[in-house]
């Protein structure tokens, strides 16, 4: 089956994306035909810094790589570095109905967030349909947050193959249940633009800072708690066995403990499970030419089949004879 999916270089990735897609995107890469590709145009739309984008897209790379990428089987790429998909996206963005995008959460959101609407906000999810469509993609795995533009992706594909022929795969969203939503520190929805992310790779220290200030109801540590109600027990159950979590929530349910002391367990199991990974990067962080290596190999096998498909969709709308 092939796979594909994408992810900003806004800013330092963090357990949202981890346990939203990232984590799926290992797991599913040994079975499949993987491809997986940093989205700088996308991260265009709100990084205004050409060092900054420069240096997130860079840490991006470091961080798939150290969590486990197959660099022998898998097609890792920059965005940017396969200009067919721009140019896919223009011709998607004529089969698109403005109503469509202006139904989007996550342009709605954003806009209610502050964000200067511009056009390219606004016109997000015909790349990202492009992103999906370019590589005759079958299944997305992402976080809850992107399912809208997924549909989106499948409404313009539809769109296409009615008037043009059958030319696109039909796409469909892989989200895993337990970790649609991951919480961030303040218990809303974990995001970068909400400043309320743990870092994969931040330091220990700011990750002890960060959860030991994570935001709780004020039982005392006598009081029963529900677990249900708790974003510090949704971040601790991600990295507990069942019989651990099965622990923690009776120790919620029977009072006696308090949520600085979960708060601490949950802080080391962060750093524990990452440590390999910590070390896996720092290699990768000493041969930054074999990073630039695989991600110009990976745009170079991503443009073959990008350029197959954008020639029969230029056949098929009539600019190419
Ligand atoms: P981005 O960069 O915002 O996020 C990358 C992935 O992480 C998931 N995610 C979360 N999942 C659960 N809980 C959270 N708190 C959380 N925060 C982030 C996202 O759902 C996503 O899977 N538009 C995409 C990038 C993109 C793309 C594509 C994805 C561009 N083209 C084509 C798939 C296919 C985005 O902004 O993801």
């Amino acid at each position: 089956m092939r796979i594909l999916s994408g992810i900003q270089p806004s800013g330092k990735l963090h357990l949202g994306n981890y346990f939203g897609a990232i984590k799926q995107h290992m797991h599913l890469q040994h079975d499949n035909q993987a491809i997986y590709f940093i989205a700088d145009y996308h991260a265009l739309t709100t990084v205004g810094d050409p060092q900054a984008l420069r240096e997130n897209t860079l840490n991006v790379a470091l961080d798939y790589l150290a969590l486990g990428l197959d660099t022998q089987k898998t097609i890792f790429f920059k965005q940017s570095d396969v200009p067919q998909v721009t140019e896919l996206a223009w011709i998607l963005s004529s089969l698109t109905p403005m109503g469509l995008l202006e139904r989007c959460h996550s342009y709605k959101d954003k806009i209610a967030h502050g964000i200067f609407p511009n056009h390219a906000i606004f016109a997000y999810p015909v790349l990202m349909a492009a992103d999906i469509l370019i590589y005759q993609s079958e299944l997305v795995p992402v976080g809850k947050d992107q399912k809208q533009h997924i549909e989106v992706t499948r409404d313009i594909a539809l769109k296409f193959n009615s008037r043009y022929g059958e030319i696109f795969t039909l796409p469909k969203e892989l989200i895993v249940e337990e970790h649609e939503v991951i919480p961030g520190i303040d218990g809303q929805k974990m995001s970068k633009s909400y400043n309320n992310t743990i870092g994969i790779f931040e330091s220990e220290k700011s990750i002890k800072r960060k959860v030991m200030s994570m935001v709780t109801d004020s039982k005392t540590v006598a009081e029963p708690k529900d677990p249900d109600q708790s974003n510090l027990f949704a971040l601790y159950s991600l990295f507990a066995d069942p019989d651990e979590r099965e622990a923690m929530e009776q120790k919620f349910r029977a009072g006696g403990t308090g949520y600085g002391a979960v708060k601490k367990e949950l802080f080391q199991k962060i750093i524990d499970y990452f440590a390999p990974y910590r070390e896996m990067r720092k290699e990768f962080e000493n041969s930054l030419d074999n990073v630039e290596r695989i991600l110009t190999e990976g745009a170079q096998k991503a443009a073959e089949i990008a350029g197959t498909t954008l020639n029969k969709v230029k056949q098929a709308i009539g600019v190419l004879f």
